[in-house]
């Protein structure tokens, strides 16, 4: 498993929460992380599981597979609704 380099914008979670850190650097809000923000507040299921869901205030340093983002620690790259949609998935926390 993979770690975000800029330790600042990691936010460690509890075993039984969800913690989603989508990059707020200018690289990632160009490749469109601001929809990847808005997939996440405005996922269905997401309302009775234990989630937080935030902006990363500088790049996470993976510029060039934007837009990038944090799950539970790990990071994803080229990351896109549908993609976020799967893996939301896969963690049975989405519908
Ligand atoms: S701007 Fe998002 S990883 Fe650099």
């Amino acid at each position: 498993m993979k770690q975000c380099k800029c330790k600042e914008n990691v936010v460690f979670a509890k075993r039984d929460r969800h913690v989603f850190v989508v990059c707020g650097g200018e690289n990632c809000r160009c490749a469109g992380a601001k929809d990847l923000l808005n997939y996440l507040k405005d996922a269905p299921k997401l309302d009775g599981v234990d989630v937080r869901i935030a902006e990363s205030k500088e790049c996470i340093g993976h510029c060039a597979a934007a837009p990038a983002m944090v799950e539970d620690g790990q990071i994803l790259r080229w990351v896109s609704p549908r993609r976020l949609r799967g893996e939301l998935l896969r963690l049975g926390i989405a519908g």
